[in-house]
């Protein structure tokens, strides 16, 4: 019988709830301890830990979807873990290997079973694996220890209105990433620096900013939290190229569901911000945002209104059908993107 998390499933926001049980793993004299479940949602370091000063860390997001017989899965988990250690690798902290990083994400929803929502509410366990520099040290150089930490809480939709089309605006003012900076990896200093632009966006009555690329300020590079996709005219799924851009999970599998699923042509390539004429829908994907669709986008004090600003296109609607069929459980999945739990 399942503990009751008494929660409004279908009103959740994307906001942080307290749930029972937390996974950590130390790294210590060059490896890692076996990891535990905790009850305690507070960390203890030295206040000298690389992760507070020269942001040492980096993290992840999935989650945990609760299919219409009851059951749980994750959704290409490994996929998670390999960024995870790109990311890892890119900050000089050891990597976490993919089964303990799979395995604390299993452990971590069995424990909060509870807090997963239930099939139907839309809402989803989203799981927060992060990874923090530790210990005493002063000087700009890699930490003597880390914390491994996979939390959990329940979350509705990150955009507000889930799958109603919002507004963004390119910033020309804010870079979110240099072409050989951190862009393509998923470490909290990129985050820190987009939150001046995100707040300007937001007061201007935007959902979020949109960046363009560092160099020429041509191309559309992504959202702040998601990455940017857009159907043609003739039906094309475009998304950008770009090495600084975080490679989004969700965008990938959005790649192979348009080609295999619906027959699109897909090509990752420039996306010009002065040619958006091409463009008949458009949307931003990513594990939080899911796929949010563009009504449209500012430029230069201009909107650019795609399929409406009220009605979501007819491919993005069937792009998210398919996606969220695959994700709880409806639609059957390519092979190894499914892990139950
Ligand atoms: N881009 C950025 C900057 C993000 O933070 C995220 C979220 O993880 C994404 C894109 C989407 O990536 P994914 O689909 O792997 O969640
Ligand atoms: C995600 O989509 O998982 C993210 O990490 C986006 C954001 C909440 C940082």
């Amino acid at each position: 019988m399942q503990k009751d998390a008494n929660i409004d499933w279908k009103n959740l926001g994307f906001g942080y709830t307290k749930t029972d049980f937390r996974y950590i793993s130390i790294w210590k004299d060059g490896k890692w301890d076996d990891g535990k479940l905790s009850e305690d949602n507070m960390l203890t370091m030295s206040e000298s830990s690389t992760a507070l000063h020269y942001g040492q860390q980096c993290f992840e997001g999935l989650k945990a979807y609760r299919r219409k017989d009851g059951t749980i899965q994750l959704f290409r988990p490994d996929e998670n873990a390999k960024r995870f250690n790109r990311s890892a690798s890119r900050l000089l902290m050891p990597e976490v290997p993919v089964e303990k990083f799979i395995d604390a994400c299993k452990q971590v929803v069995k424990a909060n079973e509870h807090f997963v929502p239930p099939y139907g509410t839309g809402a989803t366990l989203y799981l927060r694996p992060f990874l923090i520099g530790v210990g005493h040290n002063l000087g700009v150089k890699p930490a003597p220890e880390y914390i491994f930490c996979v939390f959990c809480s329940p979350v509705g939709a990150y955009f507000k209105g889930g799958m109603t089309p919002v507004n963004f605006m390119i910033t020309e003012e804010y870079d979110r990433a240099a072409p050989h900076g951190t862009g393509d990896v998923k470490v909290g200093g990129n985050y820190a620096a987009s939150l001046l632009a995100h707040e300007d966006a937001v007061k201007k009555g935007f959902a979020d900013c949109i960046y363009l690329d560092a160099k020429t300020q041509t191309k559309i590079e992504e959202v702040g939290a998601a990455n940017f996709f857009g159907i043609t005219q003739n039906n094309e799924f475009i998304t950008p190229n770009s090495p600084s851009i975080l490679p989004s999970i969700t965008r990938y599998s959005l790649m192979h569901v348009a080609k295999e699923y619906l027959g699109l042509e897909v090509k990752e390539r420039d996306v010009y911000v002065d040619k958006l004429d091409e463009f008949k829908e458009a949307g931003a994907c990513g594990t939080a945002a899911v796929i949010t669709p563009i009504g449209g986008i500012e430029y230069k004090g201009k909107l650019h209104v795609f399929h409406s600003e009220t009605e979501v296109g007819p491919v993005t609607k069937k792009l998210y059908d398919t996606l969220y069929g695959i994700q709880f459980g409806d639609v059957d999945a390519p092979e190894g993107w499914i892990y139950e739990v």
